[in-house]
This record gives structure tokens, sequence and C-alpha cells, in this order.
């Protein structure tokens, strides 16, 4: 039937698109989508699967900016300040990729996704404040300074953080000090570490008639330390998910803070190093072991300490993950959560 309906529409003249055989056909319809304003047709000898499988990525390319980039856009100025998420390049946002793709300028962190900058053009300036020569990683005065001084000089600059600019990653002074001098900035809210460690790690921060409350504290200065601004004694007595950051060498400080103040010794705890990274892992425990298993495990950072009930929920569901690699390819498996 279709070999008769292709010779008749050969004698007519007329176009004849064979589904069933796309050597026999006359004609091929393209596989099309639209993204930025741009509408796009993929015509791969015929071939269906693969014309939707590269119109897809030309999508996805004009939609992250990725694909036409800074060439025949409108230019941005001023600065952006966008969280890249906890490390996995899949985890920023699409804002923020969009805007990172077309900066002049990227200054950047130690913990920002820094795989993202392979995919930028050559002459795009790299500026890594975590290394300046002579050693030091840059003060936040020149990091200001910097984004103030290529804004000025009529540069879309983009400061890319890890995890959120505005959670511990000085974000704040950075929007202020732009502001100070008239640079127009923005914030692109990233995907916190102090949320994706847990999720990564198949602990959810809350959960339902176990948690109703998660608190996400700075432990870089000690509990007791006059510099900690932390309700210590507050949060023993809270008793839902405690979250620190930067807190793996006073794991043990933290976890004596929170017992001294009346929180049950045999409360559990995971430390999740370098989550959604491909050396992710979790180390378990519970307040009063938690010190002593984190330094057998040369626990190092960037580390997430979880504190709550959440951590025995997980392991009582079966979703805790304490492998070492975060990989969306699990899902094939159709073992683990991630
Ligand atoms: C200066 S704070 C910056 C936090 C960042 N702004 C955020 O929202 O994730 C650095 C701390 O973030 C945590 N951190 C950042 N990335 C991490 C990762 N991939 N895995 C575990 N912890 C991470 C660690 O506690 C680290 O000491």
């Amino acid at each position: 039937m279709n070999a008769a309906v292709a010779e008749e529409a050969e004698r007519a003249r007329v176009w004849c698109v064979r589904a069933d055989d796309r050597h026999a056909s006359s004609a091929w319809t393209p596989a099309s989508g639209t993204a930025s304003g741009i509408t796009v047709g993929v015509v791969a000898s015929g071939d269906p699967r693969r014309s939707a499988g590269l119109r897809d990525a030309v999508i996805e390319g004009l939609a992250d900016g990725t694909l036409d980039a800074r060439r025949g856009r409108e230019r941005l100025r001023g600065v952006a300040l966008v969280g890249g998420g906890p490390g996995d390049p899949g985890l920023i946002t699409v804002r923020g990729q969009q805007l990172l793709s077309q900066a002049d300028v990227v200054v950047v962190d130690r913990l920002a996704p820094t795989s993202l900058l392979d995919r930028l053009s050559a002459d795009v300036e790299i500026v890594d404040a975590a290394k300046i020569p002579y050693g030091r990683s840059m003060t936040q005065e020149e990091i200001n300074a910097t984004l103030v001084d290529r804004a000025r000089r009529g540069k879309f600059v983009v400061r890319l953080k890890g995890g959120d600019s505005f959670l511990f990653g000085r974000g704040g002074e950075e929007a202020a000090a732009c502001a100070a001098a008239g640079v127009p900035v923005i914030a692109v809210p990233g995907v916190t570490s102090a949320l994706a460690a847990p999720a990564s790690a198949g602990i959810p921060a809350t959960h339902r008639g176990v948690a109703q409350d998660v608190h996400i504290v700075s432990a870089h200065v000690p509990p007791g330390d006059e510099r900690s601004t932390v309700d210590w004694d507050g949060l023993a007595r809270a008793g839902g998910t405690v979250v620190a950051l930067m807190g793996v060498e006073r794991i043990e400080a933290v976890a004596d803070a929170l017992v001294s103040h009346g929180r049950p010794a045999d409360t559990p705890v995971a430390v999740v190093q370098e989550a959604t990274l491909p050396g992710q892992r979790t180390v378990t425990g519970t307040l009063a072991t938690i010190a002593a298993s984190a330094r057998s495990a040369g626990v190092r950072p960037p580390a997430v300490v979880i504190i709550g009930e959440v951590v025995k929920t997980a392991r009582d569901l079966d979703i805790l993950h304490t492998g070492t690699q975060f990989e969306t390819r699990r899902l094939a498996t159709g073992r683990d959560l991630q």
C-alpha cells in the first residue's frame, strides 16, 4: 500500500514522506522546535531519532545560552552574582547558565562548579578568586574591587559561587559594593549545599511526622567561641534537623555542645563530603560517635553535617546513600533514589 501510494504521488509530482522506509521517501519531515525566538528544523538523512536528538540538543543549547552565547545578542552590563550549585555542573540553574555563557569576565571561587568554565570561549577573562600570585587568595575587598572595576569598563561580569551566593557566600557584601559604586547588580539563586548535600545522600531535610524545622548554621567557629552567634542551646532544645556548614574540623565541639545542652547523645548524624561530586561519600553515626567515625574515615572539607532523626528515617526507609558516587546513571539500575 505504501509503495503504491508513493508511486502514485511520484506520477503526480507530489512530495511523499514515507514513514516506513526513509530511503524510498521523496521528502523527509524535519524534527522542529523553538527556543529563544528561533525555530530550528533538523533533517538527518531521514533518520527520525537522530533528527529528534539533534533538535533537542540545539534547542537546549539555545535555551541555556551555550549555543549562540555572546554573538548576536543584546549585550549585558553590570554584575550577576550567580549561585553555581553544590558542584555537579548539572545543578546550576538555567538562568545562571544563560548568564554565564554571556559573561565577558567570570570571577570564580574554589567551590564553584569550575568545569562549567570549559565551555566558555577563549576570550572570556577568568579571575580565580581562590588564587593570585604570591600564593594567597584574593581578599573580599580585592574581589569587590575587581567586580566594580570590570563592570565600569563596560564588561558583563559573572561572579560564580558554590551553592547559593547569599548563604555563607558573602554575596550580600558583593551586592552592596556594586550598589555603592553605582554598578547594576542582580543575584541568581543557586542550589545550596545545605540542602543538596542531604538530598544527594538520600536524607530528607524535613520529613512528615519526624522533623518540621531545619536550621542551617555555620560552624566556622566552634560553639562557645566569642565570635559565634549561633544559639546552640536553642538548637539542642529545638529538636528538628540541624545542618552545619564549615564544620568538619569542629564536629566534636558541635556534638558536645548539643549534648551538653540536652540533645540525646544517640541522635543520628550524617556527614556528607563532596556532595554531588564524583568523590561524594556519607559517614554516619550519632552525636556520641560521629567525631571519631569522621576522623577514622578521614572526612575532609567540603562537607555538610546533618544532625537529627531524619538521618535514621533515611536509613529506615532504605533511601540513605552511603556510596562514593553521585550518578544519575543509577536510575538505570532502578536501585537508588538518585
Ligand atoms: C563558605 S561555605 C559556602 C556555602 C555555599 N554558599 C552554599 O550555599 O553551599 C563553604 C561550605 O559549604 C559546604 N559545601 C559547599 N559545597 C559542598 C559540597 N559539594 N559538599 C559538601 N559540602 C559543601 C561545606 O560545609 C563548606 O565548608
